[in-house]
């Protein structure tokens, strides 16, 4: 196994961006409720044609809600897994340590501007939008499982992010520029994860044979399943905020199609956007030929 990436062109890509939390929200720096937070291509929420152009507003701020506080929630697995796999490498190459401590380190700086972004949505928003969780028991689930689960994981997380910023998000001039500017410095970051995370990927499978690295990508669609249900979950969280935020009740038969389509574009969302992404099956196919041409299979379902 190998690859072009290497640990001191990332950390010195890493080291060249500097932003702040202070830098991209507050001061000044507010949410335009006027506008829309998230692509279609992700919210698809023009599929509920029963909903005025206002109400599919709603909707669409309540899931950039969401899907910023869902980053949050799954960033706090991210850190000590990461900080874990990088405690036995402290006396080993230096630049390959400080690169996972910088990758580390930026997650916690996400943490903390996702929580920003939530305070700021709460001071303009109807009202308060429930999400999944709480965290820590997420995490402690999570990181039950084996560590190349885990960085399987963490590596679809950070390709699927690339993907939403490049495909969905750069090109979109109707977004809100505030949350557009989150999702920006939010990409810029993640870049270098995805490098550090395939090599980390690469380095925990080396000394496994196949049939436990099978084993471990069973683990990580057991994690996939585990977030799809929490999805579900979520899915009915955003029905009830729409509900309050835009004061109408929807019938039975449109909470059905609601909870059918928003259900299933979460799924895009998180799922089957990381689990298609051609570097992660690249990375995928080097390890088990086999369980990447299974995950094709699986894949649509997600999509
Ligand atoms: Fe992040
Ligand atoms: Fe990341």
């Amino acid at each position: 196994m190998s690859y072009h990436y290497n640990f001191k062109d990332v950390l010195g890509r890493s080291e060249r961006i500097t932003w702040r939390v202070e830098d991209i929200i507050g001061n000044g720096k507010s949410l335009d409720f006027s506008k829309l937070f998230m692509p279609e291509n992700l919210a698809r929420v023009d599929g509920l044609t029963f909903l005025t152009p206002t109400e599919r507003r709603t909707l669409n701020q309540i899931r950039g809600h969401a899907y910023l506080s869902i980053f949050g929630l799954v960033e706090e697995f991210i850190v000590p897994f990461v900080l874990d796999h990088a405690r036995p490498l402290i006396n080993g190459e230096d630049y390959r340590t400080r690169a996972f401590l910088e990758f580390a380190a930026e997650e916690a700086k996400h943490i903390h501007l996702f929580r920003r972004f939530r305070q700021e949505f709460l001071r303009g928003f109807p009202v308060e939008c429930k999400v999944i969780g709480p965290a820590d028991a997420v995490a402690k689930h999570i990181l039950s499982h084996h560590p190349l689960s885990v960085a399987l994981v963490i590596l679809h997380i950070e390709w699927m992010t690339q993907r939403h910023f490049l495909d969905s998000v750069h090109d979109d001039g109707t977004l809100d520029e505030q949350f557009k500017s989150l999702l920006k410095h939010h990409w810029m970051e993640e870049a270098q994860h995805a490098q550090l995370d395939t090599l980390m990927v690469e380095s925990i499978a080396e000394t496994m044979t196949p049939a436990e690295i099978d084993k471990a990508f069973d683990g990580y669609l057991e994690i996939g399943g585990f977030l799809d249900n929490g999805l579900k979950q979520q899915t009915a969280f955003d029905l009830e905020a729409f509900e309050t935020g835009a004061k109408r009740t929807l019938s039975p038969s449109e909470r059905d199609q609601f909870m059918a389509l928003q259900h299933q574009a979460n799924r895009w969302t998180y799922l089957g956007s990381g689990m298609t992404h051609k570097n992660f099956l690249d990375t995928l196919g080097r390890l088990s030929p086999g369980k990447r041409a299974m995950l094709e299979e699986i894949a649509p379902t997600f999509c």
